[in-house]
């Protein structure tokens, strides 16, 4: 699958064959992109994993639920109407294209 990750440097990294269930989170942090971080180790529970979701891909990577959204509050700063922890976005076929940016650290 592939995905299109944009770190908070603008570095724009592409990645192709990330298996299915790999989560934003993980993938970011094992691939070194800037800002994130994944500090909770994908607990939904810290939002150092936060990215924008591209426009076009929101709806189908589907909106946080309740717990998630509690912790995008945290970072309500620097929210926008598409963010989502990428430790809760898992990839599967249907995200196949993916593109998220990642989100600047909360003030
Ligand atoms: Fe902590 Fe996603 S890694 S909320």
């Amino acid at each position: 699958l592939k995905v299109t990750m944009t770190g908070v440097d603008g570095i724009v990294h592409t990645f192709e064959d990330v298996e299915e269930g790999t989560s934003l989170m993980e993938l970011g942090r094992q691939n070194g992109v800037a800002g994130i971080l994944g500090d909770c180790g994908g607990g939904c529970a810290c939002a150092t994993c936060h990215v924008y979701v591209a426009q076009e891909w929101y709806a189908r990577a589907g909106q946080p639920d309740e717990i998630e959204h509690a912790m995008l509050d945290i970072v309500a700063d620097v929210m926008e109407p598409t963010s989502r922890l990428g430790c809760q976005v898992r990839m599967r076929p249907e995200l196949d294209g993916l593109e998220v940016t990642v989100a600047p650290a909360s003030a």
